[in-house]
């Protein structure tokens, strides 16, 4: 898979709407009700992070439910990028970008959205084919004013800034021409998930599936 058919591909989960969950899955029998309340919430596209032992399980069973684009987030290795394919990830998140690691997402065929947050790196991913890039962790690397700077000159990186973002703050980012959605954790509390409580989970992903954006 080319960068500029992996771009393509990043770009579509990234346009079905306003939100990407970020996922941190420690009880896997909390998974497929999770994606259920997401996906009726209005949130289609999922990132589980591989930071825990059950996560590629999580995403075989996410992966199951359906309505949903199941994802691998915290991609840092080859490795990481064989084992999501195989559990069924249809896309990769990784925090920054290797060689290697973007070589592996190509061979495999799983679409990535790279992670940069330095105009040099954009720049980097840019060279190489990239075209829609995650940026993180957004508000700590600059926010969304770094954003809207980084927009004059090079317009044609669309991103999905994810670190640090709330329901609060999403609106300045998804205001930029530049952004296609946003990613975060907050629509799925730990709390909520610990308690089963699929309900205000399905009420937060209405909250932010009905976000406005501009891109
Ligand atoms: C992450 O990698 O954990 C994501 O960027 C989500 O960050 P958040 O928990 O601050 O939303």
């Amino acid at each position: 898979m080319t960068p500029a058919q992996q771009s393509l591909e990043a770009e579509t989960i990234c346009r079905l709407a306003p939100v990407v969950p970020v996922l941190v899955i420690d009880d896997l029998a909390q998974a497929a009700p999770l994606a259920m309340a997401l996906i009726a919430g209005g949130l289609p596209a999922l990132e589980v992070t591989l930071r825990t032992p059950c996560a590629l399980d999580a995403i075989r069973a996410m992966s199951q439910v359906p309505g949903g684009i199941v994802g691998a987030g915290t991609l840092l290795t080859p490795a990481d990028v064989k084992a999501a394919k195989a559990a069924g990830a249809m896309f990769g998140v990784s925090p920054g970008a290797t060689n290697r690691l973007i070589a592996a997402c190509e061979d495999e065929g799983l679409p990535l959205l790279p992670g940069a947050a330095t105009a040099t790196e954009i720049m980097a991913l840019l060279e190489k084919g990239y075209t829609v890039q995650k940026f993180f962790p957004a508000e700590q690397a600059g926010g969304a004013a770094y954003l809207r700077s980084i927009g004059s000159p090079i317009p044609q990186v669309k991103f999905c800034p994810t670190g640090g973002i709330s329901l609060k703050i999403a609106p300045d980012y998804l205001s930029l021409k530049n952004i296609l959605c946003v990613g975060g954790s907050w629509v799925a509390p730990k709390e909520a998930m610990a308690n089963g409580d699929w309900a205000a989970i399905t009420a937060l992903a209405r909250e932010a599936s009905g976000l406005a954006r501009s891109a």
